[in-house]
This record gives structure tokens, C-alpha cells and sequence, in this order.
């Protein structure tokens, strides 16, 4: 069982602007069946987690929730949940949930959405494996972090998909 952080990023090492918009990167150019795409990956995850900023972008751009995963939020908020949905809001620890998702997982690998910051909180504790940058070729110059740690990693596999630069990497602490 691996916990992965897969996410686009701006050259410039940002996911989103200070406004939290991601129109630098719908707009982008990638290969859905491509190297390194999002349907071949979801496909091996059990389980995911957010922070609230990244399930508020969810909530308000996509009509529907569409994952099928159980998913935790993280917040301090008593945000409401998809109908149907299995959302499960949560401030705990890192570690109490992240041996939650992996119970509800069924041997899948764990996904950890975003931002930046909760996938440092999940590799502060040792419990972040690979991260997956798919490096949009646009500069932001400001905006929310990819990962704000002092972290080693090792390139485990490269590929360009279209407009993008796709780097795996593994967690060598
Ligand atoms: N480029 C991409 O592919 C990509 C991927 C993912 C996300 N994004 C975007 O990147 C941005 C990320 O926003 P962000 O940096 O603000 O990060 P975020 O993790 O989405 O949200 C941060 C919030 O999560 C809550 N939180 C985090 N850790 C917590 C903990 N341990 N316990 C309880 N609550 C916790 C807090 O919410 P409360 O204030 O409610 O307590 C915190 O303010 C979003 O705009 C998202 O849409 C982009």
C-alpha cells in the first residue's frame, strides 16, 4: 500500500493563485490516456484525502462528487457533505486517519489530494511515499504551495504527456 501526492503544478512550484483558481491549468493541453494520466492512477487508489480549501474548489466547480473512494476533509469547519456520498469530516491526527483510509482502502493505494501543506503534514509523520508532479508550463509567481517542506526525493519515472512535464518521485525522506 503506497500514499501517493498526485497534482499539477506551475513551473514555479504553485497548484493554484492566491484566489484559488486553477484556469492556468484547465486550460492546459494532456492526454487523458496519456503517460502518467489521472484515469490509469485513480484507478489503483482506495481512499483520498483533502484539505478544505481543495474540497471547496470541488464542491463549487464540479456539478457532482465523483469519487467513489471514501474521502476525509480535513477542517476545522462543519462543512456539509455530497448526498450519497461517503465524505467524512475530520480534524484528528494525521496518523489515526491515515490508518483509517487505510482500512477502508481494501489494499488500494492512498491518495492525498492536496493542498500542499496536508501532504507535508502526512510526510512530517513518515506517511508519504511518492509525489506525482505534472509540471504545467506556466509561471504564477504566487499562490498555494506544492509541498512547503524540506523533503529528499528520488525520480523514479519521467514522461512529457502534451503540455506537460510529468515527474514520480519517491519520498527518500
Ligand atoms: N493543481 C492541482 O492539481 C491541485 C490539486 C489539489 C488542490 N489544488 C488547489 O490548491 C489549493 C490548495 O489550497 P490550500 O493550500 O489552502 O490547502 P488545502 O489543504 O486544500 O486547505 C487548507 C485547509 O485545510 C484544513 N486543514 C489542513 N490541515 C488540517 C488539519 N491537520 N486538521 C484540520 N484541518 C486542516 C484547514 O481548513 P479550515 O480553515 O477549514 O480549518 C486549512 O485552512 C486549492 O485552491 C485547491 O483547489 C490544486
Amino acid at each position: 500500500m503506497t500514499t501517493h501526492f498526485y497534482t499539477a503544478t506551475s513551473l514555479d512550484g504553485f497548484i493554484a493563485t492566491p484566489e484559488h483558481s486553477l484556469d492556468w491549468l484547465l486550460k492546459q493541453d494532456f492526454d487523458e490516456e496519456g503517460p502518467m494520466a489521472y484515469p490509469a492512477f485513480i484507478e489503483g487508489i482506495g481512499a483520498l484525502a483533502m484539505g478544505a480549501s481543495t474540497y471547496e474548489w470541488l464542491r463549487k466547480h464540479d456539478s457532482v462528487w465523483s469519487y467513489e473512494q471514501p474521502t476525509w476533509v480535513f477542517t476545522h469547519r462543519a462543512l456539509e457533505t455530497p448526498e450519497g456520498a461517503d465524505v467524512r469530516i475530520t480534524q484528528a491526527n494525521i496518523r489515526d486517519v491515515h490508518a483509517e483510509m487505510t482500512a477502508a482502502a481494501n489494499g488500494k493505494d492512498l491518495w492525498i489530494v492536496g493542498g500542499g501543506d496536508l501532504a507535508g503534514q502526512f510526510a512530517d509523520q513518515g506517511l508519504l511515499d511518492e509525489v506525482w508532479l505534472q509540471y504545467a508550463p506556466v509561471m504564477l509567481g504566487a499562490g498555494a504551495p506544492v509541498l512547503p517542506r524540506a523533503l529528499n526525493l528520488e525520480l523514479i519515472e519521467l514522461a512529457r504527456n502534451r503540455s506537460f512535464l510529468c515527474g514520480r518521485y519517491r519520498v527518500a525522506g
